[in-house]
């Protein structure tokens, strides 16, 4: 009954979905991208007590979380782990959350922490002690890095588009600037999502930070939000002395990356401002001379979508980054490509970050078409299409950035640009430190 009765809704809401979609795509009388696809609607076939939505993350070092979903309240919380397919000589058990929102309550939703893991290696597990057996890959232990960075990714026909593009050439990280489920306080979308990407964040590490999306406040019922994301989607926080899962980092082979949380306080009193201040404060640019970071709402956008948006976190946080000489920062929302150039304070500064918009995954919103003009000379390419990027880290100076448009069942190299990091920078280092790079603690635990 509860079922059919969640059937009903879906369908409904499907529809409604569908139909404001379109609407959106046809405003536009220039036009001329494909439209907005269809939702997927993935069901789960399978026993009460089998693993569903399996993803994993980076925990700390040497360690991966393994989080996954079952109907049945009494499936245990473990995980079976080896370097050899059907051979598991590791097992791991975890912690075990559940959520309710409205009449919606949520299946068992279990986080295992495993390892110590050995780097480059491909490790077979099942959840739960039974079940399929899956893989996954850890990163390196030594450059080159590849992340692929795709924001805003919902659960269409263009996101599984987007998806195949993205396995079709292997990586070790992908990072996920913020909106990923589009289930908007709809909860059986947040499973259909998981079902949905389970294939390929069961197998390569997922690190994602929250959108708007993810946010499903409801005055008095659910002032705070974020209920379902941070049930789901557990990041390694408190390894990264974070006391919220909506801001945090980690370190992966010579890179820091950094998420950061648009809708969280971010201003110079807040906690958000104080944990970002420490954990610049604490890279090591010898061990991590890339540092990057991924926010949601982006502080430099030409698009006439989101329009000033991510002012007011840009004006609380943008001397932080450009003191910490960031990279790169990683932005989604509009829903289109736009590649800047080093920017500090709305102007050119070669000690500044570049700033990247990718928030064209897939979503049922559809592209954010039209940009402003003239074009501003801080922006280097814009163009609202769905797709995605990869930033391959080559060694501790050079990094190549890619953006893949999707032009439609093909995957176009639209966009690339090679990147010099600021570590060795001699330049910018003197700028603020007279000379020197500041002498940082050790993080090597992160
Ligand atoms: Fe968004």
């Amino acid at each position: 009954m509860e079922k059919s009765l969640h059937a009903l809704i879906t369908s409904v809401f499907f529809f409604f979905l569908q139909f404001t979609s379109q609407c959106y795509a046809s405003k536009d009388e220039s036009y001329s991208r494909p439209p907005a696809r269809n939702l997927i609607f993935t069901a789960h076939h399978g026993l009460e007590s089998e693993a569903q939505q399996v993803h994993v993350s980076l925990v700390g070092r040497d360690h991966m979380r393994v989080t996954w979903i079952t109907d049945d309240k009494h499936a245990p919380s473990t995980v079976e782990y080896g370097k050899q397919p059907g051979t598991y000589n590791a097992m791991a058990t975890g912690d075990h959350t559940s959520y309710r929102y409205f009449f919606y309550s949520s299946g068992k939703i279990h986080h295992v922490k495993i390892g110590p893991l050995e780097p480059g290696t491909t490790y077979y597990y099942r959840c739960g002690g039974s079940g399929p057996e899956l893989s996954f890959k850890t990163p390196p232990a030594t450059l080159p890095l590849e992340f692929v960075v795709i924001g805003d990714l919902g659960q269409t026909e263009w996101t599984n588009s987007t998806l195949a593009h993205v396995n079709s050439r292997d990586y070790d990280v992908l990072l996920l600037p913020g909106d990923l489920s589009y289930a908007d306080t709809h909860q059986p979308l947040w499973d259909s999502f998981g079902r949905l990407v389970e294939k390929y964040a069961s197998q390569r590490p997922w690190m994602v930070t929250e959108g708007n999306h993810e946010t499903e406040i409801f005055p008095i019922i659910q002032p705070h939000g974020f209920k379902a994301y941070n049930a789901r989607w557990l990041m390694p926080y408190e390894e990264s002395n974070s006391s919220s899962n909506l801001y945090y980092s980690f370190n992966v082979v010579g890179t820091h990356v950094i998420m950061l949380g648009s809708y969280t306080d971010f201003d110079e009193h807040s906690q958000q401002y104080k944990w970002l201040e420490a954990d610049l404060g604490s890279i090591d640019r010898k061990k991590t001379p890339w540092v990057i970071v991924l926010l949601h709402a982006p502080w430099y956008n030409t698009n006439n979508a989101h329009q000033g948006e991510g002012e007011s976190m840009r004006k609380a946080m943008e001397e932080l980054l450009y003191k910490a000489r960031v990279d790169v920062v990683f932005a989604g929302h509009v829903h289109a490509y736009e590649r800047f150039a080093r920017i500090y304070d709305n102007k050119l500064d070669p000690c500044g970050p570049m700033y990247i918009t990718v928030g064209d995954g897939g979503n049922r919103e559809g592209l954010a078409l039209t940009f402003k003009n003239p074009a501003s000379p801080l922006s280097l390419y814009r163009e609202a299409s769905f797709g995605h990027g990869r930033l391959r880290i080559m060694d501790e100076t050079r990094a190549h950035w890619l953006w893949q448009r999707n032009n439609d069942s093909n995957s176009f190299s639209a966009d690339e640009v090679w990147l010099d990091s600021l570590s060795t920078s001699t330049a910018c280092w003197a700028i603020d430190d007279e000379k020197e790079p500041p002498k940082f603690i050790d993080n090597d635990e992160l």
